[in-house]
């Protein structure tokens, strides 16, 4: 049986497979500290709670990467030739929904609960099904496509970037940013690479403010408009122009990616369990509980950060102040104290049961009306039009972007065969 310190977190097979790392220390140290980061990573269900519950002790006033999300003033002491980029180009903007504790946070997530309320959610659906109708109309039947490319890569982004208003025409322009923050994201790069898309960003920015300001000219009934009149109906302070770039930003960093994997990983199962993909059909019923089961099982917000505010510890393990500590929501969907069988994909699931996947506590995730709703249309789509889908590799050959916070499929090369009418 191997050990925690058998696995070495930066080795490209763990940061592209963690759970068998996660479950090793699940068992055998809960709260490990890795140590060539000195990041302690909590693994089980119970303390990953107590962590999302006490943000006075574990902070998410973290210091990201500049493609984590927005830097605020604090860029300038940390990468001054990245804030001078911003100050030039664009705006350096604020902290906010993620990066913030309350009270500061609930004042963001008041307002962005608002503008993605369920009736805004339920006012979306005839546009993200058409979207799903957009691209499955490109797949020819029984020819070889890849998924991930063709289908997870467009759909989320296609209606993120309606929230602000965006024509179709700038699809692949905003779909070239997105690119360029994700591979930055995952795995090394060069300072040139990173300096490349910190440019990059200041032109998404700045694409964001010419939107608010012609909905500032006109109101649209997009998304955008709903966050900058939300605080009409929450009593809060409207959002200044660098605030809601922010939360666009955050949107883009925690919608697009998530179910972008969802989706590639759902897709992955229904092309190698050909019994599901019949369920699904003779079941449309059956479509919700496989997406929770898809997203417990695969977790695609693998882990997120927070930062010890204070000298503290859990279950027993000293914590120094200033230390980063993983909430690993992979792990705790795995956890056998909370899932019965938990290395078991099950559809229908333990009924009502709620997993981690979108987080837990303060910062549960207020997209994950849209994400369902999102992923059941377009699962619901894949049943309803095709008879069989079938792997075009062996499925040893599919491969995970080298990055251990995400569960990223490379590609899925899939053959999709219409039903017979
Ligand atoms: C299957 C898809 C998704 C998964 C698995 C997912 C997962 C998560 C997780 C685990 C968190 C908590 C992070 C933490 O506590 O550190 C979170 C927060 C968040 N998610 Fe999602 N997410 C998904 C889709 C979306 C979508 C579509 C959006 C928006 C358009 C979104 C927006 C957010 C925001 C804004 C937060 C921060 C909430 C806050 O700070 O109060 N997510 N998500």
């Amino acid at each position: 049986m191997k050990c925690p310190a058998d696995f070495d977190f930066i080795d490209p097979a763990v940061q592209s497979d963690p759970m068998e790392f996660l479950a090793t220390l699940r068992h055998q140290a809960p709260v490990y500290r890795e140590p060539r980061t000195g990041a302690y990573m909590v693994t089980r269900g119970k303390d990953i709670r107590y962590v999302a519950e006490h943000h006075e002790i574990f902070t998410s006033y973290i210091d990201p990467s500049v493609f984590l999300v927005c830097q605020g003033l604090s860029l300038e002491e940390k990468d001054p030739e990245v804030a001078a980029i911003f100050k030039k180009k664009a705006r350096l903007i604020p902290h906010t929904l993620l990066l913030t504790d309350p009270p500061i946070h609930m004042r963001y997530r008041r307002l962005a609960l608002e503008a993605l309320s369920p009736k805004a959610v339920k006012a979306l659906v005839p546009l993200i099904e058409q979207q799903v109708e957009r691209f499955i109309a490109q797949f020819d039947s029984g020819k070889s496509i890849d998924f991930v490319a063709e289908f997870c890569e467009r759909l989320p982004l296609s209606i993120i970037i309606q929230f602000i208003g965006a024509p179709d025409s700038d699809f692949e322009l905003i779909n070239r940013w997105a690119h360029q923050f994700f591979s930055t994201e995952m795995g090394q790069k060069s300072r040139e690479e990173y300096l490349k898309t910190v440019d990059m960003m200041c032109d998404m920015f700045n694409y964001v403010e010419r939107r608010i300001e012609a909905v500032q000219e006109q109101r649209d009934g997009t998304l955008l408009d709903d966050l900058m009149h939300a605080h009409l109906a929450t009593g809060d302070e409207p959002l200044t122009i660098e605030e809601l770039i922010s939360i666009f930003h955050v949107f883009l960093v925690a919608g697009h990616d998530t179910t972008r994997q969802t989706l590639a990983s759902g897709m992955r199962i229904l092309a190698t369990k050909p019994e599901l993909f019949s369920q699904l059909q003779q079941h449309p019923e059956h479509v919700g509980s496989f997406i929770e089961e898809t997203i417990r099982m695969f977790s695609p917000a693998v882990m997120t950060p927070r930062v010890a505010a204070v000298d503290t510890e859990i279950d027993g393990v000293s914590i120094p102040k200033g230390a980063t500590v993983f909430l690993c929501w992979g792990s705790a969907n795995r956890d056998e104290a909370f899932f019965n069988e938990p290395d078991q994909f099950r559809c229908p699931n333990e009924s009502g049961k709620e997993h981690f996947g979108f987080g837990y506590g303060q910062h549960f995730c207020v997209g994950n009306r849209l994400a369902r709703t999102t992923l059941s249309i377009a699962f619901a789509a894949f049943a309803n039009r095709y008879g069989s889908i079938s792997l075009m590799v062996p499925e040893s050959e599919l491969q995970y972007e080298p990055a251990i916070n995400l569960r990223a499929l490379v590609s899925l090369p899939i053959a999709c065969v219409r039903k017979a009418i």
